[in-house]
């Protein structure tokens, strides 16, 4: 029996963080780094456990991303992942589903970059792809991103997007988006 919680990272604790670290660096072959770790706290977790296993997780971390001149509180979706043998039973889908509650009950506007694999997964479920470009607001000013356009994927909340025009999201240390 699969249950999902929805908890801040305040309430993960040392240990918490520990087993959601061990899940991501699995999850994600060893191609998880300090840097996308840090992207994924700080916000809210909808966690996986069967029993006392964890078994997926994903994140919602607050944002500004700015569209025609407008920053948009957008929940950024960080570190989705099932345990490899779990895959293919609905929990990912389970675990969006919490997600993308956190993102409509809070945000303007969800994003996310998607791996190459499961865009098609999050493309199923209504997330589109920024079908402009994409830029990040670094300290020097604003640059292009654009190997990630077409990564990053959004889920219009409330916010008004008039399709296509630059979407620029904020400034952070390892992958930006
Ligand atoms: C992407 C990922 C999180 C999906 O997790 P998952 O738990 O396998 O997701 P689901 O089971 O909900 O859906 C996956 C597939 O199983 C299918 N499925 C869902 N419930 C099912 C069930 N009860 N029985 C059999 N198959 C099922 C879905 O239809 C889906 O099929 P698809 O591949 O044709 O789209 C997982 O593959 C993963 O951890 N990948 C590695 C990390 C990663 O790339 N994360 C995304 C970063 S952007």
């Amino acid at each position: 029996m699969i249950e999902v919680q929805t908890v801040h990272t305040s309430a993960l604790g040392p240990q918490g963080l520990r087993d959601l670290r061990e899940l991501l660096d699995t999850a994600f072959e060893g191609d998880f780094s300090d840097d996308d770790f840090d992207h994924a706290l700080g916000g809210m977790h909808a966690i996986a456990r069967d029993g006392e296993v964890l078994v997926g997780h994903g994140a919602v971390v607050m944002r500004r991303l700015v569209h025609e001149g407008v920053a948009l509180r957008t929940g950024y979706v960080e570190a989705v992942a099932t345990r490899a043998d779990r895959r293919g039973r609905g929990i990912g889908a389970l675990v969006m589903d919490e997600v993308e509650r956190v993102v409509r009950s809070a945000y303007e506007l969800g994003a996310l970059g998607a791996a190459h694999a499961a865009a098609p997964w999050y493309a199923a479920r209504g997330w589109r792809p920024w079908d402009g470009t994409t830029s990040v607001v670094t300290p020097d000013g604003v640059r292009r991103t654009p190997d990630e356009d077409g990564a990053v994927h959004v889920l219009p909340v409330s916010a008004r997007l008039t399709g296509g025009g630059d979407l620029a999201c904020d400034w952070r240390g390892g992958a930006v988006w």
